[in-house]
């Protein structure tokens, strides 16, 4: 007997549109390896910003992307990372990262340093004995994984979207990291080919997740 597949769920969407809720929930539901690839770039831009970089310098950008020796530590189904052995902390949701990031995201050179990173994340999660592996971010199904068993791509009312972050105790501008994200030459937020797309606006997260899952369900039960 064939035994499972291995599957490889994207989940795309803009800021506070649900993403990190619902790749959790499903990554309990099918046991994936989760990977919030928001977070990486997170983590890269807070580490510019000790080193010094300015996004509007290449030059200083390039240096300080060298010798960022980026690894993974599993954390329950969670693949956080670490940057030079280190694991970055709370300051990643800041202020000044959350304003600093989609300005660092667009520049082909730090996306390209992270391209390779986010694909090994399959290879971690097979040897980690998962079932498969949950990645959210803006380009998942478009460029990192563009043949995903599963792409979804979740979107919300805006206003609706700066709530949830206020909730959070968060202060974050999704509109203007929205249009930055989108508007950007390289991988920008774009709805994958053939991806699921799901209103959040007026869902629970539960519902979202349940949606989702039972399009992963009905597909493995047919296969
Ligand atoms: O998912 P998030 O809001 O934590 O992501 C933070 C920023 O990282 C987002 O504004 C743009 C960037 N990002 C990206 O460019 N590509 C991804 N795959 C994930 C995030």
């Amino acid at each position: 007997m064939p035994g499972k597949p291995f599957i490889i769920v994207a989940i795309d969407g803009g800021a506070a549109s649900g993403k990190s809720s619902t790749a959790s929930a499903l990554s309990r539901r099918f046991n994936l390896l989760h990977a919030d690839t928001g977070s990486y770039y997170r983590a890269v831009t807070s580490e510019m910003l000790k080193r010094g970089a300015d996004p509007g310098d290449l030059a200083s950008v390039k240096a300080a992307l060298a010798d960022l020796r980026l690894g993974t530590r599993i954390d329950g189904r969670l693949a956080q990372i670490e940057i030079a052995g280190r694991r970055p902390g709370a300051e990643i949701r800041s202020r000044e990262v959350n304003e600093a990031v989609s300005h660092f995201a667009a520049i082909p050179e730090l996306r390209s340093a992270l391209l390779s990173y986010q694909r090994g994340q399959a290879a971690a999660a097979r040897s980690g004995g998962f079932a498969g592996l949950v990645m959210e971010g803006r380009d998942i199904g478009s460029v990192i994984f563009p043949a995903a068993d599963f792409r979804f791509f979740l979107h919300a009312d805006p206003a609706e979207r700066e709530r949830r972050r206020v909730r959070e105790g968060q202060q974050d501008r999704v509109a203007e990291r929205d249009r930055l994200d989108s508007t950007r030459k390289t991988a920008p937020l774009s709805v994958p080919d053939g991806a699921v797309s799901i209103d959040t606006t007026r869902l629970t997260i539960a519902e979202v997740a349940d949606r989702m899952a039972s399009v992963i369900a009905r597909s493995l039960e047919g296969a």
